[in-house]
C-alpha cells in the first residue's frame, strides 16, 4: 500500500516535470540561439558601418592595420572570429587566421568561394550555420555587405563555433535535471510522510481487527491522527467491537445463568423425589426410580450445556502450558476407570510447551478419554501421543474401538449428534472439544487409528 502510494505520487511528479521542463528547455535553446544570432547580426552591421570608410577606395596599409585591430578587438571582447574581404572576396583582415597544417590547395586569401561571402558580395546579408572543414566544428556565421551609396566595397563576416551556444544549452538542461532531481527528492520525502500517515493507522486497525477475530472482544483501536475517513472507520470499528462484546457477553451470561438457575430446582426436585420413596407403594416404585434417573440425566444435560457455553467464552488469554504435565495428569485421573474395564492408557510425550488457556486442555482430554473408554474393548490400550511439529504441538488420542465411517466423522462435531441415538451421551462432548481447541487457536480432526479405532488429532500453537 505504502509502495503503491509512493509510486503514484512519483509518477505524477515525473509526468508534471517532463511536461513542464521539456518545453522549457526547448524554448531556452531556441531563444538562446536567436539571442546569439541577433547579437552577432547587430555586431556585423556595426562593424560594416565602421569599416565603410577604409574600404571606400583603394585600401592603404594603415587602413589594413586599422581593420585588423578592429577585428582583433571584437574577437577579444566577444569571442567571434571576424574577417573583412574586399569586393572580390579577397581577405583584408582576419582576427584569427587558422593555422593550416598542410599546404593549402587553394589560395587561403580568396574567400569568394564561401557561400555566405558570395551572398554578402551580391548585396544580401546572411545568417546561418554550416560545418567548417578547417575547424572541424559547426559554425554560426553572419555575413554582411559593406556598401555606401549603392556601391559595394566588400563584406564582413563574423563566425562563432556553435559549441558556444550548445554549451550554454547543455548547462541549462543540466540545471533543469538538477531541479527535477531536487523536486523528486522532496516529493518522495513528503509522500513517504503522507503514505505513513495513512498506512500507520491502517496497520493499527488491522491489528485491532485481528485481535477481535482471535476473540479479544475488549480490544479497541486508537487512531488520533491520520485522514478523517480512517478516524471514522476506527470509531465505527470500536462501536462494532463494543456492540459485539455486549451481545456475546449477554448471550454467554444468559446461557450460563439459565443453566445455573436450572440446577438448583433440579437438585431440589431430585431431593423431593427421593423423599417420596418411603411414602410410595411398591406399585409406583419403578416409575419413581425412572423419574429420578430422568432428573439425573437432565442435570447432566444442564452441566453439558453450561460447559459448552463456557467453551464458547473467548475470555482468558493463552499462556504457555506444560502439555506433559496435563496429559500425564489426565491419564492418571482416568486410570482407575480404565483398569476396571481392563484397558491400558499409554502416554508418550515429546514436545512439551504449547500455548493455551489453563484448564481447557484438561477438559478436552477428559471428553476424549471418556469417549474412548466407552468404546475401547477389554484388553486394548488407549494411546496418548504428544509430538512437537514445527511451530505446533500435536496431541493424538487413539483407541481400538469400532471407529467411525467418513460420514460419521464429518458430523461428529455437531451438537447433540451421536452415532447411536439410543446411547447414553448427549452428543455434546466433541462439540465442546472443538470449541475449546479452536478458541485457543488450535485445530482438531478425526481419522482412523492404526489399531482400527478412532484417532482424534489436535494441534495447539507451540509456546
Ligand atoms: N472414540 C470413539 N470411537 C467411536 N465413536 C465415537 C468415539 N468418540 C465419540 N464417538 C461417537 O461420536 C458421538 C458423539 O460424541 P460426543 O462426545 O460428542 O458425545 P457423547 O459422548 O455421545 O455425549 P457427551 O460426550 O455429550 O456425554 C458419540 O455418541 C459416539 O457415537
Ligand atoms: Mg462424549
Amino acid at each position: 500500500m505504502k509502495r503503491r502510494l509512493l509510486f503514484s505520487y512519483l509518477t505524477i511528479t515525473v509526468l508534471v516535470l517532463v511536461l513542464l521542463e521539456i518545453p522549457l528547455g526547448v524554448q531556452f535553446a531556441r531563444s538562446e540561439r536567436r539571442r546569439l544570432e541577433s547579437g552577432v547580426q547587430h555586431d556585423a552591421f556595426a562593424l560594416a558601418l565602421r569599416s565603410e570608410e577604409a574600404l571606400e577606395d583603394s585600401i592603404t596599409n594603415a587602413e589594413r592595420k586599422e581593420l585588423k585591430a578592429l577585428a582583433n578587438e571584437y574577437e577579444r571582447d566577444h569571442g567571434g572570429r571576424v574577417i573583412f574581404v574586399d569586393h572580390q572576396g579577397s581577405l583584408i583582415a582576419d582576427s584569427n587566421p587558422p593555422d593550416l597544417g598542410k599546404p593549402p590547395t587553394t589560395d587561403p586569401r580568396d574567400f569568394s568561394g564561401r557561400p555566405e561571402i558570395a551572398s554578402a558580395l551580391s548585396g544580401r546579408d546572411v545568417t546561418g550555420d554550416r560545418y567548417s572543414d578547417t575547424l572541424g566544428t559547426d559554425l554560426l556565421y553572419v555575413a554582411v555587405p559593406i556598401a555606401t551609396g549603392g556601391e559595394l566595397h566588400g563584406a564582413v563576416r563574423i563566425t562563432f563555433p556553435l559549441s558556444f551556444v550548445n554549451d550554454r544549452i547543455t548547462d541549462n538542461w543540466l540545471v533543469l535535471v538538477a531541479v527535477a532531481g531536487v523536486v523528486l527528492l522532496v516529493v518522495s520525502l513528503v509522500s513517504i510522510v503522507l503514505a505513513r500517515s495513512v498506512t500507520r493507522p491502517l496497520a493499527r486497525l488491522e491489528h485491532g481487527a485481528e485481535a477481535l477475530g482471535r476473540g479479544q472482544l475488549d480490544r479497541r483501536v486508537d487512531v488520533p491522527d491520520g485522514p478523517s475517513e480512517l478516524r471514522t472507520l476506527a470509531r465505527s470499528f470500536n462501536t462494532t467491537a463494543a456492540r459485539l462484546e455486549q451481545l456475546v457477553g449477554a448471550q454467554q451470561s444468559f446461557v450460563a445463568d439459565a443453566s445455573h438457575q436450572l440446577r438448583t430446582p433440579l437438585a431440589a426436585l431430585r431431593l423431593r423425589l427421593e423423599n417420596l420413596a418411603t411414602e410410595i407403594t411398591t406399585a409406583g416404585r419403578d416409575d419413581l426410580t425412572s423419574a429420578i434417573e430422568e432428573v439425573g440425566r437432565l442435570s447432566l444435560l444442564v452441566d453439558g450445556l453450561l460447559a459448552l457455553a463456557r467453551a464458547e467464552d473467548h475470555g482468558g488469554t493463552p499462556e504457555p502450558i506444560d502439555v506433559r504435565h496435563v496429559v500425564e495428569g489426565r491419564a492418571e485421573a482416568w486410570a482407575a476407570l480404565a483398569e476396571e474395564r481392563d484397558v491400558r492408557i499409554a502416554v508418550s510425550v515429546d514436545g512439551e510447551r504449547a500455548l493455551g488457556t489453563p484448564g481447557r486442555l484438561e477438559q478436552v482430554l477428559d471428553n476424549l478419554l471418556n469417549n474412548a473408554l466407552e468404546v475401547a474393548p477389554a484388553g486394548s490400550s488407549i494411546d496418548l501421543v504428544v509430538q512437537r511439529q514445527a511451530d505446533e504441538v500435536a496431541i493424538r488420542v487413539c483407541d481400538a474401538g469400532p471407529g467411525m465411517t467418513e460420514d460419521e466423522r464429518a458430523r461428529a462435531f455437531d451438537r447433540f449428534w451421536r452415532v447411536d441415538q439410543g446411547a447414553s451421551g448427549f452428543g455434546l462432548g466433541l462439540a465442546i472439544v472443538r470449541q475449546l481447541v479452536v478458541a485457543d487457536g488450535g485445530t482438531v480432526a478425526l481419522a482412523t487409528a492404526a489399531a482400527g479405532g478412532l484417532e482424534v488429532h489436535i494441534t495447539l500453537p507451540a509456546a
